[in-house]
């Protein structure tokens, strides 16, 4: 009896220390994403990293005002320094271009029932 309910537990305990060990190790290389140089990446590697990855600010695109707005949720830098951050993410991870539409070829049949 006492040896059929210690299994399902040891497998539980083992399923616990493997699982964050797993999720650390897809965590290392996205935090490390590349910035490129310039005034302000100093600043950038510092406080964004500090949250989340860096790699969602290098995927993410936006204007100087609008990364402005995006930033400023988060962190709260002085004026000068969030006007150098603005700018640096503003040239660097400008706003990108929606993807064109594809067109699929072949026709298509819709039919709407109500
Ligand atoms: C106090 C914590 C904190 C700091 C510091 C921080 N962020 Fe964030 N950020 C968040 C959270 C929470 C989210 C949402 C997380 C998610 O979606 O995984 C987020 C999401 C984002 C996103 C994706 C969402 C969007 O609106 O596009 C971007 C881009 C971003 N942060 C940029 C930055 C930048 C740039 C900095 C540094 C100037 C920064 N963050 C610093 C907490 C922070």
């Amino acid at each position: 009896m006492l040896r059929k309910s210690v299994l399902p537990l040891a497998v539980a305990v083992l399923l616990c220390a493997i699982g964050p060990a797993r999720i650390q190790g897809q965590r290392g290389p996205q935090a490390q994403a590349q910035l490129p140089d310039g005034n302000g990446k100093e600043m950038v590697q510092n406080t964004c990293s500090q949250c989340h990855a860096l790699s969602l600010v290098t995927n993410a695109g936006y204007s100087r005002e609008e990364w402005h707005t995006v930033f400023s949720a988060m962190v709260d830098l002085s004026k000068d320094q969030s006007a150098v951050v603005a700018e640096y993410l503003g040239k660097n991870f400008p706003e990108k271009p929606k993807p064109p539409a594809v067109v699929i070829p072949g026709s298509v049949t819709v039919s709407i029932k109500e």
